[in-house]
């Protein structure tokens, strides 16, 4: 883990780069709040904005981004395609609409949001049709379990180049994270800071202490020592700030397999177990 810093990347299946700290936009209210939030992390270096159809802020993060001065080749941008705009012709509707609100040519990365039955098998065909056409650098999915990734894995040559799901040592997603590394799909943890539910667990808070960092920067290493890319939110300049500076310390071996047995399968989120 030495040398990372905050624009540090992975290289994903199909040799994209993709930084492996970006700021997360979901609950960020539409207009000045998150075009601050992007707008800042930017400044402080972030090079990676994760947002979707449904937080109803592209055009927001499109703004910030265009207006930071950044060169888009620096710039790493995540949308994801909404439940409701499943299915082909759809799915490449709702990519055009998400390049427009967000005023860009390409998309980083294009993400199916959650694996919608029935659906989401003609939303993979489109989504590879995407990639060929250019409309995004990379495609993967979100909230997909090992039987979801296995069906599309198996039907489809294209394996996703990444899986966004929630991960924290409070959901600790062993089996997942192994199928994910056997197959080459890169990781991506959402609700990194277990949605700011577990800051004060004790077992956060005296190894917090002893790397004399706060318990989310404690969070956040913790995913970037499991090799995931991660993405906390805040709109709040003084915790985007904090929560980037996580590249000058080490978590032991000893310490992150005790903060791996906090795992008590807490989902934030949504639980697509039983999605069939
Ligand atoms: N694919 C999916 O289905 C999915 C689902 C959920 C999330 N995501 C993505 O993952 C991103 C992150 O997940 P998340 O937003 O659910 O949760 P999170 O990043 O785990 O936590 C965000 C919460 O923690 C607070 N916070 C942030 N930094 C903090 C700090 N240093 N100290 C104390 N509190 C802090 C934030 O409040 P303030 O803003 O007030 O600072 C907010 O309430 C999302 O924004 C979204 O981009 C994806």
């Amino acid at each position: 883990m030495a040398n990372l810093n905050i624009q540090s990347t992975v290289k994903l299946n199909n040799d994209v780069r993709m930084p492996i700290l970006g700021l997360g936009v979901y609950q960020s209210p539409p207009g000045r709040v998150t075009r601050n939030a992007v707008n800042f992390a930017l400044r402080v270096g972030y090079r990676h904005v994760d947002t979707a159809r449904i937080y109803g802020n592209e055009a927001d993060v499109g703004e910030a981004v265009r207006e930071s001065g950044v060169p888009r080749g620096d710039l790493f941008v995540t949308t994801k395609l909404w439940n409701s705009d499943q299915s082909y012709d759809s799915t490449l509707r709702a990519c055009e609409a998400s390049l427009k609100r967000l005023g860009l040519d390409y998309l980083d990365l294009y993400l199916v949001h959650f694996p919608v039955t029935d659906v989401r098998k003609e939303s993979w065909r489109a989504m590879k049709t995407l990639l060929e056409k250019g409309k995004c650098q990379a495609i993967g999915v979100s909230n997909f379990t090992i039987r979801h990734l296995e069906e599309l894995i198996g039907e489809s040559h294209v394996i996703p180049s990444v899986n966004q799901i929630e991960f924290h040592p409070f959901l600790y997603q062993k089996e997942l994270l192994e199928y994910c590394q056997m197959k080459g799909v890169q990781v991506e943890a959402y609700s990194p800071l277990a949605r700011g539910e577990r800051l004060k667990h004790p077992r956060i808070g005296s190894l917090a202490e002893k790397y004399a960092k706060t318990p989310g920067q404690l969070m956040i290493r913790w995913g970037l020592q499991h090799g995931f890319v991660v993405i906390p939110k805040s709109t709040r300049e003084e915790r985007i700030r904090e929560n980037s500076q996580v590249f000058d310390f080490d978590i032991s071996d000893d310490d992150m397999r005790s903060l791996d047995s906090l795992n008590e399968d807490l989902r934030l989120n949504w639980d697509p177990t039983n999605v069939p």
